[in-house]
């Protein structure tokens, strides 16, 4: 393990893992830190926790060598950290898991777990010791993967834990995680919390960050509030309760906002407008079979199951992503021809906002506004002329709606992770279909901005648009939804319509 061995005659004085003094980080005019002081102990649990664009992964950023600061210091295990050198941070032992995996699923899972840094013996490479640290590695977190099987055959789950196991392999001493639960579903979380535990007993100083508030207080040592990329406050976990988060993430008076608004996003069961689109049939060799599914103007219906049950694969099929599919579809009770190319749903009126907003939703090189307008240039074309004024307009208005933080002329590129969620939000409303799909619509969007999410899309379903939402956070699914369909292992198992029968325990009931 990194740093030096702490010494037996020191009785109070805990030894730090990460000293951070004065650190400022600007873009230009703006700053995304802004005089950070954080100290983190050797062996704590250290949870940041801050609305999108408070400058949390900006700091992750920095202490893993990838983004170098304007100002200030970072002393990792009592040493200097040289800015802007992944290598560097990693020879002082700080092994980050970011977002995004980066498994290559053609792979075995030990050779993933090694790519890049393959063990040798005398000049060979060995995979004899490979094989030995791979098993020391799976005992260490508490978990049992075979080292033959095929990446690309796991879950996300377990493809997570490769990539965790491939940051502790050179014995790293601080394990840095940025929002890795957002796309797991919630059995999987909760085996990944009892991973991280273990690390922790293992001696493994660990920096957390997570949108999901139960799982900081679940986890944490202590935990620092970020706001606006200054750094609000640190206190040990007893301190905290899930209320004192919130208002000291968001201020006192936003905090109330969103109690009295969640009230208000739930609906009273009302009838059903016409029906706008039907699907009957619809089958993915592999991953769906046979699944029908009808909308109506003005509801909401929820999808549930775990993730792997079909669920995506379903929403992509109707958005014409999926070209082994088959299927009847009908769209205000003609019928079409079955969607099986991505451009042809949407002037049909139905719109997909991916769950990967990267790769499949956003230009990560354009702007916030023409991101928005892309989908729509003839709103704002007249007599060939890109009417700029109109587009902007119209790109302010929506990112407002959905609380965006930064303005519209940003690079995509350039926000936070839940700023680009919301332009995603904009951009597939700007399309204004009739039948609109969003695939974990909040994930990664903080506390503050989710419950307007959540209203904005009752706010469009009451226009008149028929809207499907596949949601891990199943509270929020039950919240908006008129029917909620579960799906299991590929196939539609069960509809539950009463307002009553909408909860977590029926959802999950019918999973298993
Ligand atoms: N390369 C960049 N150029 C300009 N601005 C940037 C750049 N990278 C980040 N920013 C800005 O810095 C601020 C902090 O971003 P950061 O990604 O650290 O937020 P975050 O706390 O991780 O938010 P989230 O919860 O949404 O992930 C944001 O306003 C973002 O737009
Ligand atoms: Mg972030």
């Amino acid at each position: 393990m990194s740093g030096g061995a702490v010494a037996e005659a020191a009785p109070v004085k805990k030894e730090m893992a990460i000293e951070i003094s004065e650190l400022i980080k600007s873009y230009g005019g703006f700053r995304a830190l802004n005089g950070v002081n954080i100290d983190i102990q050797r062996g704590e649990i250290h949870s940041l926790v801050g609305q999108n664009g408070a400058g949390k992964s900006t700091l992750l950023g920095i202490l893993s060598g990838r983004t170098a600061p304007s100002e200030g210091s970072v002393r990792i295990f009592g040493s200097e950290l040289h800015y802007g050198d992944p290598r560097s941070s990693r020879k002082l032992g700080v092994a980050t898991i970011y977002q995004e995996l980066t498994i290559a699923p053609n792979l075995s899972a030990l050779e993933n777990v090694f790519l890049g840094q393959l063990l040798s013996v005398k000049g060979f490479i060995s995979r004899k010791r490979m094989t030995k640290r791979y098993m020391e590695l799976c005992a260490l977190m508490g978990v049992n993967i075979s080292p033959l099987q095929r990446a690309g055959n796991m879950s996300i789950a377990d493809q997570q834990m490769l990539e965790i196991m491939r940051g502790l392999q050179l014995d790293a001493g601080i394990l840095i995680l940025d929002e890795p639960t957002a796309s797991l579903a919630p059995p999987e979380r909760k085996s990944l919390l009892k991973t991280i535990k273990t690390l922790q007993a293992g001696g493994i100083t660990i920096i957390y960050v997570s949108h999901h508030l139960d799982e900081v207080l679940e986890l944490s040592d202590s935990v620092t509030i970020l706001r606006n990329g200054e750094k609000i406050v640190t206190q040990p976990r007893a301190y905290w309760t899930k209320d004192k988060l919130v208002s000291s993430m968001l201020g006192a008076e936003v905090a109330e906002e969103i109690v009295r608004v969640t009230q208000e996003t739930r609906h009273e069961d009302a009838a059903p407008g016409p029906e706008l689109l039907r699907a009957t049939g619809v089958t993915v060799p592999g991953a769906i079979e046979d699944i029908a599914i009808t909308l109506h103007a003005g509801e909401i219906v929820g999808i549930g199951g775990l993730v792997g049950s079909g669920r995506t694969t379903l929403v992509r099929a109707l958005a014409g992503l999926e070209p082994k599919s088959t299927g009847s579809l009908w769209i205000e009770g003609k019928q079409v021809k079955w969607p099986r190319e991505p451009g042809y749903p949407m002037s049909l009126g139905i719109a997909l906002a991916p769950e990967d907003r990267k790769h499949q939703g956003l230009v990560l090189g354009m702007s916030c506004e023409d991101n928005i307008n892309m989908v729509n240039f003839s709103q704002v074309k007249k007599l060939g002329f890109y009417r700029k004024a109109k587009a902007g307009h119209i790109a302010d208005g929506l990112s407002k709606r959905f609380g965006l933080t930064r303005p519209i002329h940003t690079l995509c590129r350039n926000l936070s992770g839940g700023n680009q969620q919301k332009v995603l939000l904009a951009k597939v409303c700007n399309l204004r279909p009739k039948v609109l799909i969003v695939d974990e619509p909040t994930r990664g969007i903080d506390i503050g901005v989710k419950v307007e999410v959540l209203k904005i899309l009752r706010q469009l379903a009451n226009e008149g648009m028929a809207i499907v939402i596949i949601s891990s956070e199943l509270e929020e699914v039950i919240a908006v939804s008129n029917r909620v369909l579960v799906l299991s292992k590929g196939r539609l198992v069960k509809e539950l319509s009463q307002r009553s029968e909408i909860s977590v325990d029926h959802i999950l009931q019918a999973t298993f």
